[in-house]
């Protein structure tokens, strides 16, 4: 079994380079920063902990020590495939996570993985003027109890199934991602993002940019990931991002 912490890097099914740092502010900034000389698509980074988690519209995620914080480096080839980069996160850390930690795992709409009801794990898909045509994704897993106080209401952590589940997590994370991204196939990504998504069916708060608030149920996911909910009016509405709360 290879330790989760090593000196050099090392390379995952072929395609990924991996780093280990042990503390970093945010590994997506970290691939940002990156020499011409070091931008090869797979550069994967992976850190024990950081002090500057980043998570979707400008919140914080909070990284202690212990859980898996990692981002890779991607040049998508067209402009659906980095359309579909999150969703392809998305089923790959479910799958992974229900594989190595046996957890009852499923995709929250947009991009988070919960647990009964609590998020284990989020995603942050980003590009970037620095990287051109790079495309980075950043996938946060809480591990065990590994949990900020601050957040224990609403996230948990997979459960540890001993000393390389972070190492047994990553690797399963990243080849499922791989075998997702370079067979990439928009109709199958989709359709494997709607069996592991667990919104569709609940009633929820949609959380509107300005403000505004609604409820609805949700009822579909369509061919770009975008989720179909109904009102109470009986008016359909696309969501493209932003956010829902799951009511019941
Ligand atoms: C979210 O929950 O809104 C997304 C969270 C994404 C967290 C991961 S941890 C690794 C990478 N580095 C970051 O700063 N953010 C992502």
């Amino acid at each position: 079994m290879i330790p989760f912490a090593f000196k050099k890097s090392l390379s995952v099914g072929g395609f990924f380079t991996v780093k280990h740092l042990n503390k970093v502010g945010s590994t997506n900034d970290y691939l940002k920063t990156l020499s011409p000389s070091q931008q090869k698509e797979g550069f994967c980074v992976v850190a024990d902990e950081q002090t500057g988690g980043k998570g979707r519209l400008g919140r914080k995620f909070c990284s202690p020590k212990g859980g898996l914080y990692f981002s890779i480096l991607l040049k998508p080839v067209a402009q659906d495939v980095l359309d579909k980069l999150t969703l392809i996160a998305a089923i790959a850390a479910v799958d992974a996570i229900r594989e190595v930690c046996k957890d009852d795992a499923s995709i929250k709409w947009v991009n988070d993985v919960y647990i009964g009801g609590k998020k284990c794990s989020g995603i942050l898909s980003e590009t970037t003027e620095n990287l051109k045509g790079f495309a980075i994704v950043g996938i946060g897993v809480n591990i065990g109890n590994v949990v900020d106080e601050s957040v224990k209401d609403i996230a948990c952590g997979v459960t540890n199934q001993g000393k390389n589940t972070r190492w047994e997590l990553l690797t399963a994370i990243l080849l499922k991602f791989k075998e997702l991204y370079l067979d990439f196939d928009a109709q199958k990504i989709v359709e494997s993002y709607k069996n592991r998504c667990s919104t569709i069916g609940k009633t929820v708060k949609v959380l509107e940019n300005d403000g505004g608030e609604y409820t609805a149920k949700a009822v579909d996911i369509d061919s770009d990931g975008h989720l179909i909910v109904l009102q109470e009016s009986g008016k359909t509405q696309v969501l493209c991002s932003g956010e829902v709360k799951i009511i019941f």
